[in-house]
């Protein structure tokens, strides 16, 4: 067999098997409303929690950085790339989140990846939720530590398997989603971290969908539960609340350190660029600040939950502003998602294996959102799942 032929017979193995990708490229704004095929349509599916994304005062930020310092950042963190804003931006997070210092990297991918593989070594253990993401996973795949997975949110699987474990290992870092990105409920992060003080493990939470969300400040979840103190990893990400692109890890001054050492897609990559953290610098003051944008997306969350609870539809529990309907097969998920778009104007993405092993449709609200789009987007639902009548 070619290539050729090894990529076409893939390609059309995934067609097969209902499970091919394609990029669908919106052309305005990123905000509640996206011109999409030159129809302006809802967004339903970004990550864009505050509406950030596309505020004017992003805007201005990086406009004047780039004005002033260019656009590459010319090389990687340790050779060229650093520039005052990058050490500015991890101080900034540190003082955020009330940790010692912050290092930040190309992309909340790269942080979990880079920090994971780190530190993990062939004598450690890595205790995982089953439906952490998949850049926990590859992290994890990275390293040559002993993995154990524990069934979603469950205390005592994690309680079994660390009693089982924990002394045969130098280090036992427990790793958990905060909101997990395709169900949209939460870890029990209170619990994990009692856990975490009776077998003396270290607490990895990845805060990708509370940070700017959660916390007095927006600072995320650990802090709204009052237990940032107990959390030794903070990561997140500033691409999604923050509206701008990159990812943070948060901790003591050793951690920084060794990180700025050892951790690969830290080191061998260019360092982000002058835009991203600009944005990022203006973004996070955008959120200590930002009640009212929260104290919205609450609402909406609240007003949605409540809107969908109105009809039986099959959703999973959400603690959080991501909303998932469960299908029971692919071609339905995907056939429903391209009629929200086509037919009513709504963005909801399908998500499919190997993403998840549900078919679902994930619905993300936003600040911005209407509430007039909260009830047209469970008005089109239900029409198309004939539930009006
Ligand atoms: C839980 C979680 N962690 C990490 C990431 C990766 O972050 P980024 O998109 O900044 O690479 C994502 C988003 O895709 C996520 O949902």
């Amino acid at each position: 067999m070619n290539f050729y032929e090894f990529l076409t017979e893939n390609i059309e193995q995934i067609k097969h098997s209902k499970l091919y990708r394609r990029l669908r490229s919106f052309s305005s704004h990123s905000g509640p409303y996206v011109k999409y095929n030159g129809k302006k349509v809802i967004q339903v599916s970004s990550n864009n929690y505050l509406g950030l994304a596309g505020d004017v005062r992003l805007q201005k930020a990086v406009s004047e950085a780039v004005k002033k310092y260019g656009v590459g950042s010319t090389g990687s963190r340790l050779i060229s790339g650093t520039h005052e804003l990058h050490t500015f931006l991890e101080e900034q997070i540190a003082e955020f989140k009330g940790t010692e210092r912050a290092i930040v990297f190309s992309s909340g991918y790269n942080a979990n990846l880079g920090t994971l593989s780190a530190l993990l070594g062939e004598d450690d253990a890595v205790y995982s939720d089953e439906l952490n993401h998949a850049s926990i996973i590859d992290g994890i795949r990275l390293s040559k530590a002993q993995k154990f997975i524990y069934k979603h949110c469950d205390v005592d699987d994690l309680k079994r398997l660390l009693s089982e474990n924990h002394y045969k290992h130098r280090l036992n870092v427990i790793v958990t989603d905060s909101v997990f990105s395709m169900d949209g409920d939460r870890a029990p992060l209170k619990e994990i971290a009692k856990l975490k003080e009776t077998f003396g493990a270290v607490l990895f939470v990845d805060e990708a969908h509370s940070f700017g969300v959660y916390g007095p400040r927006g600072e995320g979840l650990v802090h709204e539960l009052g237990i940032a103190d107990k959390v030794d990893i903070q990561m997140g990400t500033l691409s999604k609340a923050a509206g701008s692109k990159g990812g943070y890890i948060a901790g003591s001054s050793e951690l920084i350190e060794y990180l700025t050492n050892k951790s690969r897609s830290f080191i061998y990559s260019t360092a982000p660029a002058i835009p991203s953290i600009a944005a990022s610098i203006e973004a996070i003051e955008i959120i200590k600040k930002a009640h009212n944008l929260r104290k919205s997306l609450y609402k909406n969350i609240n007003y949605f939950k409540k809107r969908l609870e109105e009809y039986d539809f099959n959703m999973i529990p959400s603690e959080s502003a991501i909303f998932c309907l469960k299908f029971d097969n692919i071609d339905e998920t995907c056939r429903i998602s391209e009629q929200l778009l086509d037919k009513y104007n709504i963005m909801a993405s399908a998500i499919r294996p190997p993403t998840v092993i549900i078919p679902r449709i994930r619905f993300c609200t936003m600040a911005l959102h209407e509430k007039t789009d909260l009830d047209y987007i469970v008005y089109s639902l239900a029409e198309i799942l004939g539930k009006n009548n």
